[in-house]
């Protein structure tokens, strides 16, 4: 199943990502392409912001990986990893990206594509396309046991 959503701003890619982020329960993992510049951190802050958390999500351009807790969903971790500057896929097991596959995180990935070999069969992807001031493209996908229908009804409706 796709779902395909026209955002003509950063604040409507904000808020479809924390719609979607109200939806999650923890165990999904999400896999966001897009090119640089194409809004990944922007939907980044607005899923963080859906799964409750209160701190300020940064881009983890440097540290690859961060780490939040949700303050509303108490049990749940937030992990936003960009592995932009992965030097090789194997890099991925040494910083512990696997790791955080597990029933108690959201795991969402800048640049999975770097890691192609390696992304589980059951995941939520989305493709950003469209750049600078021009509105984007934004396309969901589920695979395996994820269920796009139920996480995408209200991100919907707009
Ligand atoms: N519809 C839109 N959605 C998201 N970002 C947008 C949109 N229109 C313009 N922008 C701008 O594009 C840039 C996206 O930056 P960022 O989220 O860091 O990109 P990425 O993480 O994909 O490299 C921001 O400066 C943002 O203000
Ligand atoms: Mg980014």
């Amino acid at each position: 199943m796709e779902s395909i959503i026209i955002s003509k701003s950063p604040e409507e890619t904000f808020i479809l990502g924390e719609r979607l982020g109200q939806k999650l329960e923890g165990g999904e993992v999400i896999c966001l392409y897009g090119e640089l510049g194409a809004g990944k951190t922007v939907f980044a802050k607005g899923l963080g912001k859906g799964i409750g958390v209160a701190e300020e999500i940064t881009s983890p351009t440097f540290t690859l990986i961060q780490e939040y807790t949700s303050d509303l969903k108490k049990d749940i971790k937030f992990i936003h990893m960009d592995l932009y500057r992965l030097q090789y896929p194997e890099e991925a097991e040494t910083i512990g990206v696997f790791d955080y596959f597990q029933e108690d995180c959201v795991c969402l990935m800048e640049w999975p594509e770097l890691i192609a070999d390696s992304i589980p069969a059951d995941i939520l992807e989305i493709n950003i396309v469209g750049s600078g001031d021009l509105p984007r493209e934004i396309s969901l996908k589920s695979f395996g046991q994820m269920v796009l229908s139920d996480l995408m009804e209200s991100a919907n409706n707009t």
